[in-house]
């Protein structure tokens, strides 16, 4: 499957690097919320959802991780380690994190707020989904 990756602008001098995300800019969305996972254990798969309308950006922005996508027809797997990259991970896709570094925080900016309802929890439900929309 296509993956989407975005190399943000990296604003550095002798101080260090700024990143700075806008939405509708730098994200192709409207950005209604954030939230970030830290101190996950090594072992740990997190994810292991789809969401029916939201659309999302992964930034790992310290340490490193691994996202597995799937939509329903094709695998892909990505390699977070660079504060400066963005996966999209557009709706009606899958995703498992994992490999999760010590010090990985993966941030998440995401199009709409939090909503249960939006969830596929459970991958064969998720197959159907995909499978009777196309
Ligand atoms: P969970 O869906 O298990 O996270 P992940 O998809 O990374 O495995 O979410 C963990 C907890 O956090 C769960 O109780 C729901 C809650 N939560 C919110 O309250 N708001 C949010 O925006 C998110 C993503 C999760």
């Amino acid at each position: 499957m296509e993956v989407r990756t975005i190399r943000f602008d990296e604003h550095g001098d002798k101080r260090g690097t700024l990143v700075s995300l806008e939405q509708l800019k730098d994200v192709p969305f409207e950005i209604k919320r954030v939230y970030y996972m830290y101190h996950t254990v090594p072992e740990a798969r997190r994810g292991c959802h789809a969401h029916k309308n939201l659309r999302q950006v992964l930034v790992c922005v310290s340490g490193s991780c691994s996202v597995l996508l799937d939509d329903g027809r094709e695998r892909a797997e990505v390699h977070l380690d660079s504060p400066n990259k963005g996966l999209v991970v557009e709706s009606c896709v899958w995703r498992e994190m994992f490999g999760f570094s010590e010090s990985a925080v993966l941030m998440v900016l995401a199009s709409e707020l939090y909503d249960e309802s939006d969830y596929i929890r459970d991958y064969k439900d998720f197959l159907g989904y995909v499978g009777g929309q196309g």
